[in-house]
This record gives C-alpha cells, sequence and structure tokens, in this order.
C-alpha cells in the first residue's frame, strides 16, 4: 500500500480525493498497489467527510512520518507551499501539485530538489487543468525545435469573454457566474488581470526555453479595458478576442513571453475555444501545429491531471526525461521588440490616424473609428500613439492581433 497525504482540501483537494475512492479500482491496476489517503492537513475541519478522520492541522504530523510516500500539495499560493514541498523532497517523498504560483516562482528550486533526493516532482495540473499537455511537451516533443507556445490558459477569463461575445452579457455578470461554478481563483483579480495566466505561460515558456524568468518580469495584460464595441468590431469582422499566453523561443536563444488579450480570426484554432476550456497550441519544426484542449478548471479535470502525475511517480519513477528549468533572466527577451499588427479604438478622424501611423486598415466606422495597423513593434507603437493623443485624439482602446 502507497500512502498518501493531501496538502489543502479545497475544490481540487477534494477532487483528488474523490477521484482516489471513485476510480480505487483503475487506479490499482494501474500502479499494482492501493493508494490510500492517510493525512489531509487544512486549517479547517470537515466534520460531514467521509475523510473527516484524517484530517490534521500540524505538517510537523506528515512530514515526520516516514510511511508516507507521496505529497500532493494543492494549497496554493507560494507560502508555505513551497517550504511544504522542499521539506518533503528531502525527505524523500514524491510531491505532485496543482500550484502554478509556486511551480511559476520556484519550479528550479523543488526539480533541484527533487532529483538531489532521487524522487519526484509533477505539476501537469499547473497548467490546463485536465489537458495533458506539460508531459506531451517534457517528452513526446522535446526533439523538435519549439518556435512558440501559446495558448488560452485561463478558464474564467475565457469563459467571460464567451459569455459577453455570444450572448452580450456584462463583465460582472459573467465573472459571478464564473465564480458560481467554482472555475475563478479566490481573488478573481488573478483570473482578470491575467496574473494566473502569467503563471502558466511561464512554466509553458520554461519547459520549452529551458529558462524559469520570473513571473513579475512578463508583461502581462488582463481582460478589464476591453469594451463592448471591441466586442462588437471583433465580431462584425469575424474575429474573436480571447487571452493568450504566448512563449516565443527566438533565434538568439532569446525566448518573448507575454501576457495579453488578442483579436484572433475567429476559425483560427484559437478562435474556436469557447468557455472554461483551455487550449495550448504548440508549434515547432518538424511537427508544426499541435493542439491540446479540455477543461482547464475545476474539481474532476484537475484532479485527473494531480492522480496522473501521482501513478507515474509509482509506474515510472524518476525514469522519466530531464526537465531544463534554469533560473537564466537574461534569456528573457525585450517586449518593446515584439511584433504584431495594432488594434486601436480612437475618436480621431481616420487622416489624424494615419498622419501617426503610416497606412492602416479600417474596420468600423461611426462614434468611433477602429483600425488595424501594419505590423509594428510596441516601441514603434508607443511613439505613433503617442503621436495621434499629441493632435488631441484619445486612444479609447488598444488590442494586438494574432498574426
Ligand atoms: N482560475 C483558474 C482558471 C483555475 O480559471 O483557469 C485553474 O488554474
Amino acid at each position: 500500500m502507497k500512502n498518501i497525504a493531501i496538502l489543502g482540501f479545497g475544490v481540487v483537494g477534494q477532487g483528488v480525493a474523490e477521484l482516489l475512492t471513485k476510480n480505487a479500482a483503475e487506479v490499482k491496476r494501474l500502479v499494482g498497489d492501493d493508494l490510500y489517503i492517510k493525512y489531509i492537513l487544512d486549517l479547517r475541519d470537515f466534520p460531514e467527510s467521509p475523510f473527516a478522520d484524517r484530517v490534521v492541522h500540524d505538517y510537523a504530523v506528515i512530514a515526520k512520518d516516514t510511511a508516507v510516500d507521496a505529497v500532493i500539495e494543492v494549497m496554493g499560493g507560494s507560502h508555505p507551499a513551497f517550504e511544504f514541498t522542499m521539506q518533503a523532497l528531502a525527505a524523500g517523498k514524491h510531491v505532485i501539485t496543482s500550484n502554478k504560483q509556486v511551480v511559476a516562482e520556484y519550479g528550479a528550486e523543488m526539480l533541484a530538489e527533487a532529483k538531489k533526493n532521487g524522487v519526484c516532482y509533477h505539476f501537469e495540473a499547473s497548467v490546463g487543468g485536465g489537458i495533458p499537455v506539460l508531459m506531451p511537451i517534457i517528452e513526446i516533443l522535446r526533439h523538435n525545435k519549439v518556435r512558440e507556445v501559446r495558448g488560452i490558459l485561463n478558464g474564467t477569463t475565457n469563459y467571460i469573454l464567451t459569455k459577453m461575445f455570444t450572448f452580450g452579457d456584462s463583465f460582472e455578470a459573467s465573472l459571478a457566474d464564473a465564480q458560481e461554478k467554482g472555475y475563478a481563483e479566490r481573488n478573481p483579480d488573478a483570473d482578470i488581470l491575467g496574473v494566473d495566466a502569467c503563471r502558466k505561460i511561464a512554466i509553458l515558456g520554461a519547459l520549452v526555453s529551458g529558462a524559469s524568468i520570473d513571473p513579475d518580469r512578463i508583461h502581462t495584460e488582463g481582460i478589464t479595458a476591453i469594451r463592448a464595441q471591441d466586442v462588437a468590431v471583433a465580431n462584425k469582422n469575424h474575429m474573436a478576442i480571447k487571452l493568450l499566453g504566448r512563449a516565443l523561443c527566438e533565434e538568439d536563444g532569446k525566448v518573448m513571453l507575454m501576457v495579453a488579450p488578442f483579436l484572433i480570426d475567429a476559425d483560427a484554432p484559437l478562435g474556436g475555444v469557447h468557455g472554461v476550456y483551455n487550449a495550448v497550441e504548440v508549434i515547432a519544426d518538424p511537427v508544426d501545429n499541435v493542439m491540446f484542449y479540455g477543461r482547464g478548471a475545476g474539481a474532476g479535470p484537475t484532479a485527473s491531471a494531480v492522480v496522473g502525475d501521482l501513478c507515474r511517480c509509482f509506474t515510472e519513477g524518476t525514469h522519466t526525461a530531464p526537465i531544463r528549468f534554469e533560473k537564466e533572466p537574461e534569456r528573457l527577451s525585450d517586449f518593446a521588440r515584439f511584433t504584431a499588427q495594432h488594434y486601436i479604438a480612437t475618436d480621431a478622424a481616420i487622416e489624424a490616424v494615419q498622419a501617426a501611423f503610416g497606412s492602416v486598415t479600417v474596420l468600423s466606422e461611426g462614434e468611433e473609428l477602429a483600425v488595424l495597423t501594419d505590423p509594428i513593434n510596441e516601441a514603434d507603437f508607443e511613439a505613433c500613439a503617442q503621436k495621434l493623443i499629441a493632435s488631441g485624439a484619445k486612444v479609447l482602446s488598444h488590442l494586438r492581433k494574432l498574426s
């Protein structure tokens, strides 16, 4: 029998316990042994839960129990998740997590500690919920030359944008609905300001480039500035607006990382990803475009990824491909060099826009003018926008377009 401890008995922790109970036969067939939940660490008690007798409030009980084989850290946040993980790894216990914050911030340290102690640190559930995406990148696609990995990495914002696009719902009503369904983070700012997606692209970026970049240094925009008028212009031009995380591997070995809302052609692969669904597109040579799609949040999907990792600890041990996930801050490319077509909505006349930006494509005219510029980099866009503003005009909205 293998003994498991679950740290955190929230939506994901309870999902893991339920999965291990309901699918015990499938798990046993795979692992060749019973998996027993020996401890659940939480500040709260759960008197109604079938696991009430396993709840402990002191991590030391778990840390010092040499019979615990694996720890599932689903507490969220970096502290004390990082310290608990390091203690467990040092004590020779496998650790599995869905906690993207701690992976994005301390992945390099925890992977090194796992290696040192001959145990596993797995984090498939930290990106894309139930979608198996990290393993394919680590194992199956690693001989490819990756040019970009990009994706819809946050279910809550995709749900909100889908409701705004499809039903004309307000931002606030759509967010409340997402929270009610358990998709949103405890503090929804992490979703709507792009912070959650930023942590996930930091992880994906590290896996494809080998460079782990501090999430605080990644250019990050959320969806709060998107207006009903922008949605209408996009719809009219057969485009969607999606919050994308993008990691572009550049020829000079640097990696360009960002999170921002992008206009996307509605029939592009990512343009058709709706609701709480996530998708990750890997563009690499010679495989070309590969897309992974599924539920990016929720108890069942996230627990599926966690338990998949847990089983791998016992079936594969550490015989998986080594992950390069090194702190290499100098590998982050300067966002000012990022080149794209830019969308602006403005109260200016077309002549003023052309005087500032040169040739543009008009998407909509009326009370306000919406245009797409030719491809320009961020620094040049900023200079052109300042020129337009200096002419007395307002930039009412700004997005980039995925080419
Ligand atoms: N709040 C996150 C989301 C949960 O909406 O995608 C999964 O990381």
